[in-house]
């Protein structure tokens, strides 16, 4: 069974990395891991290779950033041959970023079977664009593997065949639960006692000057009351740079290591994202989670989870971040088959169809 990985971005790498050691396991499986070059930089990317304990890409398409047509139709064109020349049995692609599409596209029209890790999940929202991916992606996948209920049942609305179905869990908590040990044991210079834990790199969040402007005014208040720490997204530095924009006495940090980043949300008394992925490392770190978004295309994370959705509305992020601070905070629970064994059921049935 010849198994092609497709990676771009970062969020991809730690999804991928479970499946891909499980089926290291399995005597009969090849694997290639192509990475698109979606990111680049180092501590974007690279830097987390070795910490998820998977070998670096045996491909890089080094398409870079660019507009989402250019970097689509770029990662298209440089895949194509590479999909051809190593004749996977199925590709694997990860979430909902650009590259996870692009890849699909290509298989589809080679007819090579895709299967989709993180399958399912919707926010109803098509102004977004990893909306479009997963929808897209979900209609072309052979394969579709949910990390949810919900995702099921999105799927199963939109018309997907019930066999093509298969409820895994979350491949995400597999490297947390993996890398757990490891965060616990980390040692964090100069942490203050409490603090904000910030993410924010969303389009909706960053690319508007007056939104990006009112949340970082937001914090700045916070940062008064609980200490701040803000690991700030390329694409956000870019736009405070841009437009000039006072972070005040924010503490701003560069893009942070998986396990420091890991060490550092479960010591956080309050996190405060836009991210997806963090909105279920805290539900299973048992953090308050603030959302700074108006939906979240992982609402187990709200339902059964530590997460609350705030939007962009300043008043109802400090009246919650205000109830944390007072100690009356949103207790969850670890929604099932988050349970660090996603990535070997996803061996597991490739084995059974492709094996
Ligand atoms: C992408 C995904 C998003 C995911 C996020 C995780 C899409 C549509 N979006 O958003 O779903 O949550 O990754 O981080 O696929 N940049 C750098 N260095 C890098 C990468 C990016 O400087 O290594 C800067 C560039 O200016 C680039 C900008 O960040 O233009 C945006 O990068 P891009 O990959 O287009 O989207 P993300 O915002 O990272």
């Amino acid at each position: 069974m010849r198994v092609l990985h497709v990676i771009g971005a970062r969020p991809n790498l730690m999804k991928a990395a479970p499946v891909f050691r499980a089926l290291a396991k399995q005597p009969r499986a090849q694997q290639s891991l192509v990475h698109t070059g979606q990111h680049y930089d180092a501590n974007m990317s690279g830097a987390f290779f070795p910490q998820l304990g998977i070998p670096e890409p045996d491909v890089n398409l080094r398409v870079g950033s660019g507009s989402h047509a250019r970097q689509t139709a770029e990662i298209m064109t440089r895949f194509e041959p590479v999909v051809r020349q190593w004749k996977p049995d199925i590709v694997l692609v990860y979430g909902d970023v650009n590259s996870t599409l692009a890849a699909s596209l290509v298989c589809a029209k080679l007819l090579i079977p895709v299967g989709h890790v993180e399958a399912g999940l919707r926010s109803f929202d098509r102004a977004m664009p990893e909306e479009i991916n997963r929808l897209l992606t979900d209609q072309i996948a052979h394969l579709l593997f949910t990390p949810s209920e919900d995702g099921d049942a999105n799927l199963l609305r939109e018309g997907i065949v019930p066999a093509k179905i298969y409820r895994v869990g979350n491949v995400m908590i597999d490297s947390l639960v993996d890398l757990l040990p490891k965060a616990i044991a980390c040692k964090l210079d100069s942490l203050p006692e409490r603090y904000a834990l910030i993410t924010l790199h969303r389009a909706s969040n960053v690319d508007d000057l007056q939104t990006l402007k009112r949340i970082l005014g937001a914090l700045v208040e916070i940062n008064t009351q609980l200490s701040v720490l803000f690991p700030v997204h390329p694409r956000t530095r870019q736009r405070i740079a841009e437009w000039g924009l006072k972070t005040g006495e924010l503490c701003l940090l560069e893009p942070i290591p998986y396990i420091e980043f890991l060490a550092l949300q479960r010591r956080a008394m309050v996190i405060i994202t836009d991210s997806g992925g963090v909105q279920e490392e805290s539900t299973y770190l048992g953090v308050p989670c603030l959302t700074l978004r108006e939906n979240t295309e992982r609402p187990i994370t709200v339902s059964l989870g530590t997460n609350t959705l705030v939007g962009q509305d300043s008043k109802k992020l400090s009246s919650e971040l205000s109830n944390i601070l007072a100690g009356k905070v949103k207790k969850g629970v670890v929604p099932p088959l988050w349970d660090g064994h996603a990535g070997e059921r996803i061996a597991e049935i490739l084995c059974r169809c492709f094996g």
